[in-house]
């Protein structure tokens, strides 16, 4: 075949492969259009997922009928000028393209007038081919109508999977928009049904009831927000670990309110919940990132729904150790007053509460000398103290939970969970300042790995060495284990060995040596805490509670449980139906 120039139909029928993958991206593009030309209000009709008729009709700005012929051609925009407003564009679309694809695949209709004009106007767009514009009735604002999508492109029409396939892409697609814009209110019906309500969110509250309507009722309450000051700033809600879901489907980023699926983000926040999440688990959150919109290229992918950090490093760093921050402070409620950590009390654990494993290892690992204050000195204190949120303890039940009371009424810890995540805060302060105690196997043990696993694991030999490991690579996939921390002595080597390489190489990249220190420190802090059973005194359990409210993350244990609960008075009132 000879070399020709394509058709303009055809070249807008190859770009729009980029942009409309399926019915949600239509009413992606258009929503951002009403948002961009500064709708308060905007209603989405859908029939037949999609497939049959998408309208969205909004109260913004429309265009002026002289120039809806030039927005449905390609490359014709409002939004830009020049590379200058590109770098630092700040509205969604700008690259003149949605309306010409969607023009090219589907049949077209626009309605629109402006505040200054006596009539509205509107314009078909079939095949490619323009009709009008011709006098219209229609409110200030614009309406776009899209009819029979992939009508001329069979290939295309096959890949689209059921209407309540397809309809849900679209919900999901206003409820990511939603969130993004609380201040515009926006209805979707699907087959004259109406689907989703969300009534213009002005303040906080109203907020908090948009992200319930996405995120569900009970979301909020299990949920901080966040609102970091400075030059960049992340806003949202982070879910605590009681609102984690078994996909990644609760998770909503905004850059500079656009919403986007970018990669980056995504494992910086994942690794922000990595030490109070357990595998399997996937927080939930809505957040919002802003930044000097020169730091950030959103001409990276057609859909713009992925971006290029100018320097993305520090925005992962950034993001992480927001997050990291914001759940470690959700320990038991003190630190705030007094903002300090007390690390020597945390690391001073009573003998009496180390477990057999701790004084069989022959050093105490988190203890040093027992330099803490003897634990029969301390006072059982019969009135609970406002400084003492956990309160007194009175008692254990079945060898698993701790029973205090607090000025507020009942309090129950899991006295296995709390002590682990005790141990494991101690032993990260613990292993950030000093070598851990290491022991020395009486045999070395051999452990075949594969090649590019050992590569990693050499790559990171140093840490390991501090973590009290001695590993020898002794051929390409054999490693010769020489020395362990301590007190994994007793453990299952080879096992914790594997999850550890498995962690790097999933991790590969900025933070796995971080990552496999923790997981041998978890590890350590499980094998080591208190387990059921054991009986404890009430000096005992008293340390353990004072230790609890100067630990961070105390709230849950390392794999995400809550430690302790409160069960207030009223609510034991009310279960014996007191006072009524
Ligand atoms: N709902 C609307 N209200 C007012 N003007 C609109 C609306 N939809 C489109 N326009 C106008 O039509 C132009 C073309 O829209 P189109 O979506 O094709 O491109 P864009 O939004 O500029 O860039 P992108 O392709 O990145 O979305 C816009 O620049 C805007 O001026
Ligand atoms: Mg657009």
């Amino acid at each position: 075949m000879p070399i020709r120039l394509l058709s303009t139909t055809l070249i807008d029928q190859i770009a729009a492969g980029e942009v409309i993958e399926r019915p949600a991206s239509v009413v992606k593009e258009l929503i951002e259009n009403a948002l961009d030309a500064g709708a308060r209000r905007i209603d989405i009709e859908i029939e037949q997922g999609g497939l049959g008729l998408m309208r969205v009709r909004d109260d913004g700005g429309g265009i002026e009928s002289a120039e809806l012929a030039l927005a449905v051609q390609r490359h014709a925009t409002s939004k830009i000028a020049s590379m200058d407003d590109l770098e630092a564009v700040a509205s969604l679309g700008f690259r003149g393209e949605a309306l010409p694809s969607i023009g090219s695949v589907a049949r077209l209709r626009l309605c629109s007038r402006t505040p200054g004009a006596d009539a509205a106007s509107e314009l078909q767009v079939e095949g490619g081919v323009l009709s009008g514009p011709r006098p219209a009735a229609h409110p200030v604002g614009t309406t776009v109508e899209v009819r029979d999508l992939f009508y001329n492109v069979p290939a295309r029409r096959r890949f689209v999977r059921t209407e309540p396939t397809e309809f849900g892409h679209i919900a999901r697609t206003v409820e990511r928009l939603g969130l993004a814009a609380p201040q515009v209110a926006m209805r979707l019906k699907h087959n004259a049904r109406l689907v989703l309500d969300l009534p213009a969110a002005g303040d906080e509250a109203a907020r908090d009831q948009r992200v319930a309507r996405v995120l569900g009722v009970e979301f909020p309450a299990r949920s901080l927000r966040l609102a970091q000051d400075g030059a960049v700033q992340l806003y949202g809600w982070l879910g605590l670990p009681t609102a984690s879901r078994a996909n990644t489907e609760a998770q909503f980023w905004f850059v500079n309110g656009r919403p986007v699926r970018d990669r980056l983000l995504g494992n910086a926040a994942r690794l922000g919940y990595r030490d109070v999440l357990y595998h399997g688990r996937h927080p939930a959150y809505v957040l919002d990132l802003r930044l000097d919109p020169r730091l950030v290229d959103v001409n990276a992918h057609p859909t713009k729904l992925e971006l290029r950090f100018r320097d993305s490093r520090a925005v992962h760093d950034f993001v992480f150790r927001a997050i990291e921050r914001a759940l470690a402070t959700r320990g038991v409620a003190t630190q705030a007053a007094s903002g300090e950590l007390a690390l020597p009390a945390a690391l001073a654990l009573p003998a009496a509460l180390a477990s057999p494993a701790m004084s069989t290892a022959g050093r105490h690992y988190a203890i040093g000398e027992p330099a803490a204050p003897p634990l029969a000195a301390l006072p059982a204190a019969a009135d609970s103290r406002e400084d003492q949120p956990l309160g007194t303890p009175i008692a254990q039940l079945h060898g698993l939970y701790i029973l205090a009371q607090n000025r507020r009424g009942l309090i129950l810890v899991d006295m296995h969970a709390a002590h682990e995540r005790v141990l494991y805060e101690a032993l990260k302060i613990q292993h950030a300042t000093q070598a851990p105690a290491s022991q020395r196997l009486l045999e070395p043990l051999a452990l075949s790995v594969a090649e590019h696993e050992l590569d990693l694991l050499m790559a990171a030999l140093e840490d390991f060495r501090r973590l009290g490991f001695e590993l020898d690579r002794l051929a390409p996939t054999q490693l010769a284990v020489r020395a362990v921390p301590a007190l994994l002595a007793h453990g299952d080597v080879p096992d914790m060995l594997r999850a550890i390489i498995h962690d790097l190489s999933a991790e590969r990249g900025a933070h796995h040596l971080e990552a496999s220190a923790q997981r041998v420190l978890a590890a350590i802090a499980c094998r080591s805490a208190i387990h059921a059973q054991r009986r404890l005194t009430l000096p005992e359990m008293s340390a353990l509670l004072r230790q609890m409210e100067t630990t961070e993350r105390a709230g849950q244990c390392n794999h995400g449980r809550p430690t302790w609960t409160e069960v207030s008075l009223a609510e034991l009132d009310r279960l014996f139906l007191r006072g009524r």
